[in-house]
């Protein structure tokens, strides 16, 4: 029979325990955690990595929250008056996102129905799928613009 040493508690605390940073591990650590903080967004497109933006990528100022998503029906849309933009959604899960001022004279589209989208003034219509014209005098489509969604939620980048 072998006879091993048992270890006192003291031992085993002093071998268990976490060891100790010192300061210069801390200081290596947060500045490994500053630089990545400020290349944080850089880093995947150096690694040549695409990401979807999200609101938070983006620079401050550009981006403008409209909402949840769930305020764009399917094969309808939403007016955003104060954001001037109109989104859609022709299929599940496919937003389309419009200037909302009309190509014709400018004013602000104010309905979406049967997936069309309706200008109040002379008035003209234009689908929900590409912003295109149905009928009435707009010379153009609406202009697209750019909505990102981030889980269920829509911003405007301006
Ligand atoms: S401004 Fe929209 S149809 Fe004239």
């Amino acid at each position: 029979m072998v006879w091993l040493p048992v270890p006192s508690m003291d031992d085993w605390e002093g071998r268990h325990r976490p060891p100790r940073a010192s300061r210069r591990v801390l200081f290596g650590a947060a500045a490994v955690g500053a630089v990545t903080a400020l290349f944080a967004e850089r880093i995947p497109r150096w690694l040549g990595m695409r990401l979807t933006p999200t609101a938070n990528s983006l620079p401050a100022g550009t981006v403008r929250a409209l909402g949840p998503t769930a305020q764009v029906p399917v094969g309808g849309g939403k007016v955003f008056r104060a954001a001037k933009v109109v989104v859609t959604q022709p299929a599940a899960g496919t937003f389309k996102a419009f200037n909302a001022a009309c190509t014709h004279a400018g004013c602000l589209v104010d309905t979406v129905q049967d997936g069309k989208i309706g200008c109040p003034c002379h008035p003209g219509v234009f689908r929900i799928e590409d912003g295109t014209v149905v009928s009435g005098p707009p010379p153009r489509p609406l202009t697209p613009v750019t909505v990102t969604i981030q889980g269920n939620q829509m911003y405007l980048r301006t």
